[in-house]
């Protein structure tokens, strides 16, 4: 990996940031920036190469959810705008695989399949047996498109999922 790394998360202030966070430290924090996407256009994403985008699933229909913060909701349409062509992704997901069993990190799901119609390159996938859960929108084959992260039940294990992911991620960004 020679290029820098653009780590966009949202929301800001709780599990997803803390994580993103752990996620900048792996990559090394001079060669990853973080950034909420909060705020962002386009034009913010398409500075970077190697992007990297993290979210948390709050109710079914997060885009339009009452409950969820508004940061991706208020990017939405800036999707469409973004360069994706000689660009490579990598998507986290918070989630809860107890009490959302059958929504399991979903939000993740969403925003990748927008980025696909976009023919995202998008790396990073995680094998589905590593976690326990019913249904998922983000699951793709035998595979989830990113990486799954439960901080509320299984926050014992984020520490290693994200070293061992960021490790194969540098292996594959530009
Ligand atoms: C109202 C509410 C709805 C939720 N819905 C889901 C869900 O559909 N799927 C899921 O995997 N997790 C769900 N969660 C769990 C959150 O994604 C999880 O707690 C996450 O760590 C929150 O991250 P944040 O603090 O960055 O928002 C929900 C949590 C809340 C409070």
């Amino acid at each position: 990996m020679k290029k820098r790394v653009g780590i966009f998360y949202g929301p800001a202030g709780g599990s997803t940031e803390r994580v993103a966070k752990k996620i900048q430290i792996a990559f090394g924090e001079d060669v990853a920036d973080l950034i909420p996407i909060k705020n962002c256009t386009a034009a913010d994403i398409n500075k970077y190469e190697n992007v990297v985008f993290g979210c948390s699933t709050i109710g079914k229909e997060t885009w339009q959810s009452d409950k969820s913060k508004p940061d991706w909701d208020n990017f939405r349409s800036e999707l469409d705008k973004i360069k994706y062509e000689g660009k490579t992704f990598a998507l986290f997901g918070l989630g809860d695989h107890i009490a959302y069993a059958a929504m399991f990190v979903d939000a993740m799901g969403i925003l990748a399949k927008e980025m696909l119609k976009h023919n995202a390159s998008i790396i990073g996938k995680v094998p589905t047996c590593e976690y326990e859960f019913k249904e998922s929108e983000a699951v793709f084959g035998h595979e989830f498109i990113g990486l799954p992260i439960d901080e509320d039940f299984e926050a014992d294990l984020t520490d290693r999922r994200v070293k061992e992911w960021v490790a194969r991620l540098k292996m594959n960004f530009a």
